[in-house]
């Protein structure tokens, strides 16, 4: 428990008590036995750089709102945040996962079939930039929803293609978009990627900025994930030349 007399509010120990705080009052013991993912991937020796159980409930409320019927992801992982996007999925909905590190595709396949969203899931296993390609060149869009979570480096190439993959309406989440603030110094070295994650994060704000058939915003978010970020883009029509 964080020491709440400590007015500190820029501390990892207090966005972790406070973490807790909210999925202790907000997820229900169903959403809370997800972790199961969690555990399971840590077990298996994957890195732990899943979203945070909260930050999978937004996904899980985003793709609802979206009332989205399919839904892609970049960055697999052990499937943690695969389950939560699943969650929000009608019957008949699907969701393509990508990821190109085949040992965390085989945690991430058992993680998602014991959750119970085997048939619901399709893992392509490769790097993204190529099996996006493949999805692209199989008529496989468009995706209603699109979560952006695999090497930083490319988010440039990820949002081109997901631009492809996408129709009027979609929504494209992209995670990790302020790198502790390091996004402000081109030259950061970022302790996950270094310079070429803080390269591709600020390449990628530069091509929301730019490209008419989105509107885009950014938000800072602390929590047991430290000080990141998430992105929301909704593709629009290209507005008509004035
Ligand atoms: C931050 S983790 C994804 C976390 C996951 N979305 C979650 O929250 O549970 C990023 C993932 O992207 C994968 N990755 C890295 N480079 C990739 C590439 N070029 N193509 C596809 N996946 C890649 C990594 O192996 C890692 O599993």
């Amino acid at each position: 428990m964080a020491n709440v007399t400590n007015r500190e509010p820029r501390s990892q120990e207090r966005w972790n008590a406070v973490d807790r705080y909210i999925a202790d009052h907000l997820l229900t013991p169903e959403e809370t036995a997800l972790d199961a993912a969690l555990r399971a991937s840590d077990a298996a020796g994957l890195p732990p750089i899943a979203v945070t159980p909260n930050q999978g409930k937004l996904l899980e409320l985003l793709a609802r709102v979206q009332g989205a019927h399919t839904i892609l992801e970049l960055g697999t992982l052990g499937g943690y945040s695969t389950i939560w996007l699943a969650r929000a999925l009608p019957a008949g909905g699907r969701l393509v996962t990508l990821e190109a590190e085949p040992r965390y595709a085989e945690v991430a396949r058992a993680n998602i079939a014991d959750a119970g969203y085997g048939d619901v899931v399709e893992l392509r296993v490769g790097r993204a930039l190529e099996t996006l390609s493949q999805l692209v060149a199989e008529g496989a869009g468009p995706f209603d929803l699109i979560f952006i979570d695999a090497d930083k480096a490319n988010n440039p190439g990820y949002f081109e293609w997901s631009l492809e993959l996408s129709r009027p309406g979609t929504l494209v989440v992209t995670d990790n978009v302020v790198r502790d603030g390091l996004i402000l110094d081109p030259d950061a070295d970022d302790p996950s990627g270094g310079n070429a994650t803080i390269r591709g994060v600020r390449a990628f704000y530069e091509m929301l900025a730019a490209e008419p058939r989105v509107s885009a915003t950014a938000i800072q978010t602390v929590g047991a994930k430290g000080y990141d970020g998430f992105a929301l883009a909704i593709v629009q029509e290209e507005p008509e030349p004035s």
